[in-house]
């Protein structure tokens, strides 16, 4: 049963042409190599990140492009091995990531029947390349939401500059990934916090294919150096809170909510909130219903929706700062609830992060 939230206008974002032919070509192809293909594979196999990198953006690559059917010349069928388990065969795990979070599969069998998992030999790469698939298949659910909301119309008009976001307490940044691969014409500056080590490194791997994405190590309650480092070229065009971990450490998203996201935006600004566990999702309502006045029986063709096979909640409001602060001060209740609720943990950054790893 769908909830749903109407909303006053919209949210989210933009990218560059990056993947836009990978895009257009996500059908498993029965071809052999163009020219492109085979360059990626070699650069693949010799390691070299930034030929595959240059051959991802150019567009000239299909995802799971082989080399499938017979060789003429020997009468031998042609191995069918992707760029991704030549990577795999060889140990490039910078390579192997890009590509898997360009949309490459783990999966698919060559001639020998193995997949490029099947030819990993490290723990480390093993574990790496299992992350990215996660992301692949949280990004594969963003963008099934973004769609269905149509995002891309519900954008602010940038008048020609690159469209800014920011994603707080991004974890891997899968949003940045699904940014990057549905809106592959548009600009974006895409920044992600997160102050867990495992989460940054992994959200770095990720995201080293895509230009315009800075990830950064640093506490998302912390105004002043969220201010120094990052407004200074202007506010955040669309903001991101996805999943944040409203039980466990409610002090943290509330403050994020309450003290911080206010002072990220400007008057235009999208903001998208989400969760994960349906557990939260009376918590997320009341929040979202107490913070922008908006009921949750309200729907209409432009609301916001909760999905329930990804078990997102998926809120689109045009939320200006002022609207914001006038919206927490009608609430006291609810913001005295919130407060009430909180459990007395540590902050993160302390100790508690260290235990959260994607859900
Ligand atoms: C449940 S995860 C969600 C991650 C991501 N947004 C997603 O949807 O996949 C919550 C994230 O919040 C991060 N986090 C918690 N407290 C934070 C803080 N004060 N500053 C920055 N990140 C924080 C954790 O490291 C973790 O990655």
């Amino acid at each position: 049963m769908p909830h749903s939230y109407s909303e006053k206008s919209v949210i989210m974002a933009a990218s560059p042409s990056f993947m836009k032919d990978i895009q257009l070509n996500t059908a498993r192809q029965k071809y052999s190599e163009t020219d492109g293909d085979l360059r990626l594979r070699q650069a693949a196999a010799v390691g070299d990140l930034g030929e595959v990198l240059r051959l991802l953006r150019s567009g000239q690559c299909r995802v799971d492009a082989a080399q499938k059917g017979t060789n003429p010349e020997t009468g031998k069928p042609y191995t069918a091995r992707t760029a991704l388990h030549t990577a795999a065969m060889k140990d490039h795990e910078a390579v192997a990531v890009a590509l898997m979070s360009a949309g490459w599969s783990l999966f698919l069998k060559d001639s020998d029947g193995n997949t490029p998992q099947d030819y990993v030999k490290s723990e480390t790469m093993k574990q790496h390349l299992l992350g990215a698939f996660v992301a692949q298949s949280v990004n594969q659910g963003l963008k099934s939401i973004f769609n269905s909301m149509q995002l891309e119309q519900k954008l602010p008009d940038t008048a020609g500059k690159p469209l800014r976001v920011i994603s707080l307490a991004c974890g891997i940044a899968a949003d940045a990934l699904a940014l990057h691969q549905l809106y592959p014409d548009k600009s974006i500056e895409f920044v992600g916090i997160d102050n867990d080590d495992e989460q940054i490194a992994d959200s770095k791997r990720l995201c080293v294919a895509m230009p315009g994405v800075r990830i950064v190590k640093g506490d998302a309650t912390d105004l002043k150096w969220l201010q120094n480092n990052f407004t200074s070229e202007g506010k955040f065009d669309l903001i991101f809170l996805r999943q944040p971990n409203f039980f466990d450490q409610k002090d943290v998203f509330f403050t994020i909510i309450q003290d911080i996201i206010p002072h990220l935006m400007h008057s235009e600004s999208r903001l998208f909130i989400s969760t994960y566990h349906r557990i939260e999702l009376e918590f997320v309502s009341l929040l979202i219903e107490g913070l922008y006045g908006i009921p949750e029986s309200e729907g209409d063709s432009s609301s916001c929706t909760l999905n329930e096979q990804e078990g997102y909640l998926t809120c689109g409001v045009k939320l200006t700062p002022d609207r914001y602060s006038a919206l927490l001060g009608a609430h006291p209740e609810l913001k005295n609830q919130l407060k009430a609720e909180e459990s007395p943990r540590p902050r993160p950054c302390e100790e508690d992060v260290s235990s959260m790893r994607l859900a």
